[in-house]
């Protein structure tokens, strides 16, 4: 809990309380109240606020007038604590004191309610969501319908941050309340029910709760849950989010995960990357691109504009490109390149684990560096997926199962094994799958690739795939690159599934 002179904040809640009193404050408002506190004095400028508050839509400044007007009605008229500092932004007076929560509850206990508030415990998105405005429209549609849609991609691809903007956009335009839960912490089955149960507001005496408890936190509430990070703990996941479900027939469940939960009733979305420049595109085309949106963005907000020559937007589009326009290796790379340059980061694609390594420091550790958000996944893979993901490694291109797995038989694995590891390592979002031809084929992105060449260059069976690859290589084998995400594969279509198709 917060405090700012005599009113409590509750930023998990997303409540704000006068003397006991829960005070009636919009949503964007609100938005606004955090970004100020979490500045802890500084000055937030009204372009921070225009990027917090409307990250999909482009709106009059007057429109932060109106919403500061609400806010500071809540401190009182005439009050100063937020201060106006002229064509820069605003700035809170006042000292933000951390105070207990036991004294916030006393401080409020005529309104405390067990249950959370309409989106409790969203994190704050510090960047603009760029290329997702569909994704948005699609998944909140699909909620209406759906009681489980799980967010699908590879580690960095940006499913947290768009599972927050659906959580937001459902919790401004309708009266469900949202609930943010991250499981990225939790390791055991007892632990996934332990955060479950408290993030719904469920208080319970013994060491374990009794799933009857979560049962009544749920029913009759127009619930949201965001349960993020779903894919190391997945059998939890997938049990507590049924069970839940059917406990209610009013919850929605959006889940984020590497791999499916694979229960009754989910459907999967596919994240896809967001959209890379052709080879040989057009200046204005590169720049309409998402990739390239989003790494000039981060270069702007590292106060090292890219310049707006043709060498420069090529080598742009080189780096969305190659780093499949991910937008954690986007992120990590223009951290990068704002110290040594676009073209020294140009050069060191092909030794991408070695530069790419300039996380924030406030990211969670799996997204400091790029070989760890391909740790994380890796970690979780049976021993076969990794062994055949090694070998996949030596496919440039996409690949039909019969080429893998005549690519892959080495040592005593059988096609059957192989054909087994492939569905797991495309289900866990390591391999990526066409639709355009009546085969289906399998490629790996560019720094997928390059890990697991990594990887079978420190096995001892690196010459003998590299031989069989040489020996079984026909033309046939090796397709040039689809344009996976491209006009031939309607995206909807591509990303969104029921789980009986799979
Ligand atoms: N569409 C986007 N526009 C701008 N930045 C984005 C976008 N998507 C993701 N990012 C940024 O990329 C980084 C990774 O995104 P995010 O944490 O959502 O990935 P994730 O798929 O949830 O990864 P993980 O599997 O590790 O949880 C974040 O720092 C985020 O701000
Ligand atoms: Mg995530």
């Amino acid at each position: 809990m917060i405090k700012i002179g005599r009113i409590l904040v509750s930023l998990e809640m997303r409540e704000v309380y006068l003397e006991g009193q829960l005070l009636q404050l919009g949503s964007r408002a609100f938005d606004i109240l955090e970004l100020l506190i979490r500045a802890a004095g500084k000055t937030v400028t009204k372009d921070e606020i225009l990027r917090h508050v409307w990250p999909n839509s482009v709106v009059e400044e007057n429109n932060i007038h109106v919403q500061l007007s609400a806010l500071r009605r809540i401190f009182g008229a005439g009050s100063q604590v937020i201060r106006t500092i002229s064509g820069r932004g605003y700035r809170l007076m006042m000292p933000v004191v951390e105070v207990d929560d036991s004294v916030g509850a006393r401080d409020m206990a005529t309104t405390a309610r067990a249950r959370p508030s309409r989106s409790s415990g969203l994190p704050l998105c510090y960047t603009p969501l760029i290329g997702r405005d569909d994704a948005i429209a699609d998944l909140s549609g699909a909620l209406k319908a759906t009681p489980i849609v799980t967010l699908l991609g590879p580690g960095g691809i940006g499913k947290t941050q768009l599972g927050i903007a659906v959580a937001k956009s459902i919790a401004a335009a309708s009266d469900w309340e949202v609930c943010f839960i991250t499981l990225a912490s939790v390791n055991d089955a007892q632990s996934v029910v332990e955060t479950v149960a408290q993030a719904l507001g469920v208080s319970h005496t013994g060491s374990v709760v009794p799933l009857d408890c979560l049962f009544d936190a749920v029913r009759g509430r127009k619930l949201l849950v965001l349960l993020d990070n779903c894919e190391h703990v997945i059998e939890s996941a997938a049990t507590i989010c049924e069970l839940l479900v059917q406990a209610s027939a009013e919850l929605r469940i959006l889940a984020t995960s590497r791999e499916p939960l694979r229960t009754y009733d989910e459907r999967f979305y596919w994240v896809t990357p967001l959209e890379t420049p052709d080879e040989g595109a057009s200046s204005q085309a590169i720049l309409a691109c998402g990739s390239v949106r989003m790494f000039v963005a981060q270069m702007n907000a590292l106060n090292t504009p890219v310049q707006n020559d043709r060498g420069s937007l090529e080598m742009v589009a080189t780096i969305c490109r190659r780093l499949d326009g991910l937008p954690l290796a986007l992120e990590l790379a223009a951290s990068r390149a704002a110290i040594f340059g676009i073209r020294k980061l140009v050069a060191e694609l092909d030794d991408r684990f070695q530069s790419l390594t300039g996380g924030r420091r406030t990211a969670p550790p799996r997204q400091q560096t790029l070989e760890a958000a391909l740790d994380w996944s890796y970690r979780l893979l049976s021993d076969t997926e990794r062994v055949v993901l090694h070998r996949l490694g030596v496919f440039q291109a996409r690949f039909s199962l019969d080429a893998a797995c005549e690519i892959a038989a080495c040592g005593r694995m059988t096609h059957n094994d192989i054909t087994e590891a492939i569905v797991g390592l495309a289900s866990k979002c390591f391999l990526m799958t066409t639709f355009d031809s009546r085969t289906k084929e399998y490629f790996l992105l560019e720094s997928m690739r390059e890990y697991a060449l990594l990887k079978l260059y420190g096995s001892d069976e690196a010459d003998e795939v590299l031989a069989r690859k040489a020996n079984y290589m026909a033309p046939a084998y090796e397709q040039p690159y689809g344009r996976i995400f491209g006009a031939d594969t309607p995206v909807g279509k591509y990303s969104m599934e029921s789980a009986a198709s799979r």
